[in-house]
């Protein structure tokens, strides 16, 4: 079936899981949300994390969408709940997916999670972890300046390993073998990370992990594309900003951003 797959994030961090997508999903129509007036998502409360899911959801909804992707890991972490019950498409967060290949892949049961601070004081992963493994050993930490460096296009340089080895140091010391990027901005520092914590870590990305549970999702319900495989085509909608979200997008995307639409104030004013 070709309608499209919605995706929301609270601004362009989840260009990292539309990445996945494309490369997992081919020929399937993308609809992207970025929430470019209300982010950050990663300092807020439950309930206001809540309340823009559900309407960014509902805004998914108004282009038909067969499914949609919660990509931000803070909404997914606080929100997925009430998303999944107010609506009746599958609703697929990034924290079960990135949880689960963690489990799989760590050796000695020690798994570390990084995130922003409302996932991380969720336990959002811990839970998800233990639910699959309760003899699993998780430790978290929130690394609040990440995601502004990312967005500053800080991604190299001393001031960066500094402060990624600030955030990683007690990890480190917690004899993790495997480390969670929970949080849509991190794949970006990916390398810087994996140097910061040793090569011997093994690094699980969700964006990608939640790619494929998509495909498995789509093909058991039945809607997954199976017509001709054209390439993707993406819409991208975010709610300010769109001029500054398109060239910041492309470093996410790594590929060209043809146009962003401005979702108007009415539309979230008449949802409210
Ligand atoms: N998208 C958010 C997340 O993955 C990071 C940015 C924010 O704080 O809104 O948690």
């Amino acid at each position: 079936m070709n309608t499209p797959i919605g995706i929301f994030d609270s601004g362009l961090g989840g260009l990292t899981v539309v990445k996945a997508f494309l490369e997992h999903l081919p020929g399937e129509q993308l609809v992207y949300f970025g929430d470019t007036a209300r982010v950050p998502y990663g300092t807020k409360s439950k309930k206001t994390i809540t309340r823009f899911s559900l309407e960014n959801t509902r805004f998914l909804k108004t282009h038909g969408v067969k499914m949609v992707i919660v990509a931000c890991h803070t909404a997914s972490s606080l929100a997925l709940e009430s998303v999944r019950q107010a609506f009746e498409i599958p609703i697929l967060g990034v924290v079960e997916p990135g949880a689960k290949k963690a489990v799989e892949v760590t050796q000695n049961g020690k798994i570390g999670v990084i995130g922003t601070r409302s996932t991380i004081a969720s336990a959002s992963y811990e839970k998800a972890i233990k639910a699959l493994n309760p003899d699993t050993h998780v430790t978290s930490a929130a690394c609040p300046l990440f995601v502004p460096l990312v967005e500053e296009g800080w991604t190299e340089g001393e001031t960066v390993k500094q402060v990624i080895h600030h955030y990683l140091e007690p990890l480190k010391r917690s004899n993790i073998d495997t480390l969670i990027l929970g949080c849509t901005h991190y794949p970006i520092l990916r390398d810087r990370i994996q140097e910061a914590v040793s090569h011997k870590i093994q690094l699980v990305d969700p964006a990608e992990e939640t790619a494929y549970k998509a495909r498995e999702v789509l093909e058991s319900l039945e809607l997954i594309h199976r017509g001709k495989v054209s390439q993707n085509q993406v819409q991208y909608f975010v709610s300010d900003e769109p001029e500054l979200f398109r060239p910041l997008g492309e470093r996410f995307l790594g590929q060209p951003i043809e146009s962003v639409e401005c979702v108007s104030e009415d539309y979230f004013e008449a949802v409210l």
